[in-house]
């Protein structure tokens, strides 16, 4: 359905658990909180059927990190085989890709966005407060294997991470690889991060000019080099470019409905019959904001951490 600025509504996000087994700075440090209390699966999949119903055509599976919830499989295979659902994706941190990536596959997911902020190990543990580096590393070999799209995110991290843009941008010479670098967002833990951290996309591009712009994927200017096989995105949440054409909704693993990732407006799906959830995402849908006014100095109005939205 369409909003009151004529924006189609056709992706949701959905957040199916707000715990994580790494503990990136900027996300969730070890001093975040939990939400008390999870949708049952259940309560999820009845959230994406009326979510369909209205014009949802893709649906994000997010976290935390979606795959250490048990039973996260059986749930992608029962979302997926939602009639009218045209595509299903999931975000996560790749540390058990290697374990699910051929079961995401044939679940029926058909891409995967992979976070992964630094090729260094140290730098690695510094950041996650784990050793799994390899882990991920495994986990991308493992989903392109199985006939995983996949997308890795690297968000650019001031003083972490700049040195390793080269890096990040030589893996596409010879892998098919897209990566795309993200501008670290004013929200959660990022706000106390953000004056020493922020570093603008523009960087990537003075690091590596020979980068050629070949298109707009929708929330990425995608660049490519000529002779490489891959291509690199350049997504930049604070030029406000994409509220426009804003098509997204998201619902966090507590079952509230955000309608913009900077909003604090929630709409409370928890206990709602399938003919309440109609009524009340229609309603959320409806009075959706146009956008919102981030700037490097006006932070996000929400006051979640990252891992209570799902990105
Ligand atoms: N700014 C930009 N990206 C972020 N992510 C998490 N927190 C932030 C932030 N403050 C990224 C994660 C993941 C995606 C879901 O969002 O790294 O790739
Ligand atoms: Fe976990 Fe992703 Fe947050 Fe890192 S950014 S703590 S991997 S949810």
């Amino acid at each position: 359905m369409k909003d009151k600025y004529n924006r189609e509504i056709s992706y949701m996000r959905l957040s199916v658990t707000d715990r994580c087994n790494f503990r990136c700075k900027y996300c969730m440090p070890g001093d975040s909180p939990f939400l008390k209390k999870l949708l049952t699966f259940d309560e999820l999949y009845d959230i994406c059927s009326v979510a369909v119903d209205l014009g949802v055509k893709k649906i994000r599976l997010t976290g935390g990190e979606p795959l250490i919830r048990d039973g996260i499989i059986d749930f992608c295979e029962r979302v997926k085989s939602i009639s009218g659902l045209e595509e299903l994706t999931i975000t996560t941190n790749g540390s058990l890709l290697q374990k699910y990536a051929y079961d995401l596959k044939n679940a029926g997911v058909s891409r995967v966005n992979i976070s992964l902020d630094t090729l260094n190990s140290e730098r690695f543990y510094k950041l996650t407060e784990t050793n799994m580096l390899q882990d991920v590393l495994n986990g991308i070999n493992t989903s392109i294997d199985a006939g995983l799209d996949i997308k890795i995110n690297v968000v650019l991290i001031g003083g972490f991470n700049i040195d390793e843009i080269k890096d990040f941008v030589e893996l596409t010479k010879f892998n098919e690889l897209h990566i795309r670098f993200i501008e670290l967002m004013p929200i959660g833990a990022s706000k106390r991060l953000y004056e020493s951290c922020f570093v603008s996309a523009e960087k990537v591009l003075q690091l590596a000019p020979e980068l050629k712009r070949t298109s707009f994927d929708g929330v990425a200017e995608v660049y490519k080099i000529q002779g490489y096989v891959g291509c690199i995105g350049l997504i930049r949440p604070l030029s406000n470019m994409f509220c426009d054409v804003c098509n997204r909704i998201r619902v966090t693993s507590d079952g509230k409905l955000k309608t913009c990732l900077h909003k604090s407006d929630e709409y409370d799906l928890r206990g709602l019959s399938k003919d309440g959830l109609a009524i009340k995402i229609k309603e959320a849908i409806l009075n959706k904001p146009s956008g919102h006014k981030l700037t490097t100095t006006c932070f996000s109005e929400s006051s979640r951490f990252m891992n209570q939205i799902g990105g």
